[in-house]
C-alpha cells in the first residue's frame, strides 16, 4: 500500500519505517529540512533500539523516502497518518495547532480520496474537528480515523511489529478496510484489531496513559507507607502482582513517572474533564502525588547531611526519564538536579545516552563524566535516578575505593538491601527498609 506520514517525531518515524517493513511504500514529510535531509543519508535522527537497522534496509529498498513537501505526501499516499506534536498547553490541554494546520493544508492540496489517519495523542472529538478543518478546504471525499499508538520509548519498535492490540476508531466501511488490510501483517498472533466509533478510541489513549500512570502512582504511595510502617514493597508488589486481575506490571515504585506521554496525558485528561463538567479527582491525587515523588529523596538526603549539603559533591547516575533512551522531558532527574543545585551542591552526572540533553539544558552547571565510575570518584554520596541495566551490578569494590562516603540513595531500588549493607554502605531506597 501507498503511505505518507506528515510529521518524522518518535512516533512518525517509527510508524514509517515498521510500515515500511511490511512492504509498503512509504514516504515521510517534515517541514525540517535539515532532518529530511540527513534522513535522506540514512542516519536515524533519534536514539531507539533496532530502528537503525529497519530504517537502513527500508532506504535501500526504495520503501522508505523522506521529502518537505506536503503535496508530494498527498499525491504518493492513499493512508495519510498525521503524526505531529500535541504539545501541553499552558493550561494543560493539548495544543492542536500543529493537527488542525495540517489538515487545513490537506484540505487544500488534496484531489483525490484519502484516509486521514490521527496517530498523535489527541483529544476526545478531535477527529470530528480535523473531518471540519479539511471539509471546509475541499469538496474531495475522504476519511478520518483515529489510530492511537501505544508505543513504549525503547521497545517501540517491537510494540509497532508486534501489538498486543491495534485500536482504530473510524466511522467509515472503507476506511476500516483500509485500515485493517494495512494492520493485518501484525496481528498474525490472533492479537486484535478492535473498531471502535472515533470518539471512544481517541479516550482509549487517554485512559491507558491515566490508568498505568494511577497503578504506578498508587504503588509509590504503598510504598511512602511501607516506610512509615517498616514493611517492604517488595514484598507487597510480589503479593499484589501475582493476582492476575492486577497483574505484575507497571507496580515499581521510584521516584515517579515521567516521560513526554505521561505527565503530559494525565493533565490532557484531566482539563478534558473539567471542560465537560467532570472533575477526575482521581487524577487530580496522581499529579499531586507524582509531584511530591520526584522530590522524595531530597528531605532524605537533607537529613541524612543535617540539612547541610553545601560544597558536598554528589554523584547522579541516570538522567533519561527510563532506560533505553535519551529522552530527559520530565525526567525526574531534572527535578533533583535542580533541586540540588539550589543548595549548593556540586553534580557529577552520567548517563549511557542522555547527557547531551542534559548538557543542553545545564550547560556547564554539571560535571559530565565519561564512566559511571568517573562520577562517583571522591563524592559524598551517590544517587540514581533511572534504572538502566549496567549501574545494576556495579563493582562495589571500586565504589568503595572511590566513593568519599560509601552513601547511595536509589531511586529505583536496584539493589538488595541486606547485600549492600553487608557491603557498608548505607543505602536509602524506595519503600524498603533502610
Ligand atoms: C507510555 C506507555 O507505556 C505507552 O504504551 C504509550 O504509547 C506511550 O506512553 C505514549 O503515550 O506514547 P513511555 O512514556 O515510553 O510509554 O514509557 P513507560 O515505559 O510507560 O514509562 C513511563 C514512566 O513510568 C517512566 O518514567 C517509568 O520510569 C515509570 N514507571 C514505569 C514506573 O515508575 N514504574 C513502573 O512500574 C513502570
Amino acid at each position: 500500500m501507498k503511505i505518507s506520514v506528515i510529521g518524522t517525531g518518535y512516533v512518525g518515524l517509527v510508524t514509517g519505517t515498521c510500515l515500511a517493513e511490511t512492504g509498503n511504500e512509504v514516504l515521510c514529510i517534515d517541514i525540517n529540512e535539515d532532518k529530511v535531509k540527513q534522513m535522506q543519508n540514512g542516519v536515524v535522527p533519534i536514539y531507539e533500539p533496532h530502528l537503525d537497522v529497519l530504517f537502513e534496509r527500508n532506504i535501500k529498498a526504495n520503501r522508505l523516502r523522506f521529502s518537505t513537501s506536503l503535496k508530494e505526501g498527498l499525491d504518493h499516499g492513499d493512508i495519510i497518518f498525521l503524526a505531529l506534536p500535541t504539545p501541553e498547553d499552558e493550561d494543560g490541554s493539548a495544543d492542536l495547532s500543529y493537527v488542525l494546520g495540517a489538515a487545513k493544508d490537506i484540505g487544500q492540496i488534496m484531489d483525490s480520496y484519502k484516509v486521514i489517519v490521527d496517530k498523535s495523542t489527541v483529544p476526545v472529538g478531535t477527529a470530528d474537528r480535523v473531518r471540519e478543518a479539511i471539509a471546509k478546504e475541499t469538496t474531495v471525499d475522504f476519511d478520518v480515523v483515529s489510530n492511537p499508538e501505544f508505543l513504549r520509548e525503547g521497545f517501540a519498535v517491537d510494540d509497532f511489529l508486534k501489538p498486543e492490540r491495534i485500536v482504530v476508531g473510524s466511522s467509515s466501511d472503507r476506511a476500516t478496510q483500509l485500515m485493517e488490510k494495512l494492520y493485518k501483517p501484525f496481528v498474525r498472533s490472533g492479537n486484535p484489531i478492535i473498531i471502535m466509533d472515533e470518539k471512544s478510541a481517541e479516550l482509549t489513549k487517554y485512559a491507558a496513559n491515566s490508568f498505568l500512570a494511577t497503578k504506578i502512582t498508587f504503588m509509590n504511595e504503598i510504598a511512602n507507607f511501607c516506610e512509615k510502617v517498616g514493611a517492604d514493597v517488595d514484598k507487597v508488589r510480589a503479593g499484589m502482582g501475582t493476582d492476575s486481575r492486577i497483574g505484575k506490571r507497571f507496580l515499581f515504585p521510584g521516584i515517579g513517572y515521567g516521560g513526554s506521554c505521561f505527565p503530559k496525558d494525565v493533565k490532557a485528561l484531566h482539563k478534558s474533564g473539567k471542560e465537560h463538567n467532570y472533575d477526575f479527582d482521581i487524577l487530580n491525587a496522581v499529579i499531586k502525588v507524582n509531584d511530591v515523588q520526584k522530590k522524595i529523596l531530597i528531605p532524605r538526603i537533607l537529613s541524612y547531611f543535617n540539612n547541610d549539603l553545601k560544597g558536598k559533591t554528589f554523584a547522579i547516575w541516570g538522567l533519561a526519564f527510563k532506560p533505553e533512551t535519551d529522552d530527559i522531558r520530565e525526567a525526574p532527574s531534572l527535578y533533583m538536579i535542580e533541586e540540588l543545585l539550589e543548595h549548593g551542591v556540586n553534580l557529577n552526572v552520567f548517563d549511557p545516552e542522555a547527557m547531551p540533553n542534559v548538557k543542553r539544558k545545564f550547560g556547564d552547571q554539571l560535571n559530565f563524566t565519561s564512566d559511571m565510575y568517573q562520577a562517583i570518584k571522591d563524592v559524598d554520596a551517590l544517587i540514581i535516578c533511572t534504572e538502566w541495566s549496567i549501574f545494576r551490578t556495579p563493582d562495589f569494590n571500586k565504589l568503595k575505593s572511590n566513593m568519599k562516603n560509601l552513601v547511595i540513595f536509589d531511586g529505583r531500588n536496584l539493589y538488595d538491601v541486606n547485600d549492600i549493607k553487608a557491603e557498608g554502605f548505607h543505602y536509602s531506597s524506595i519503600g524498603r527498609k533502610s
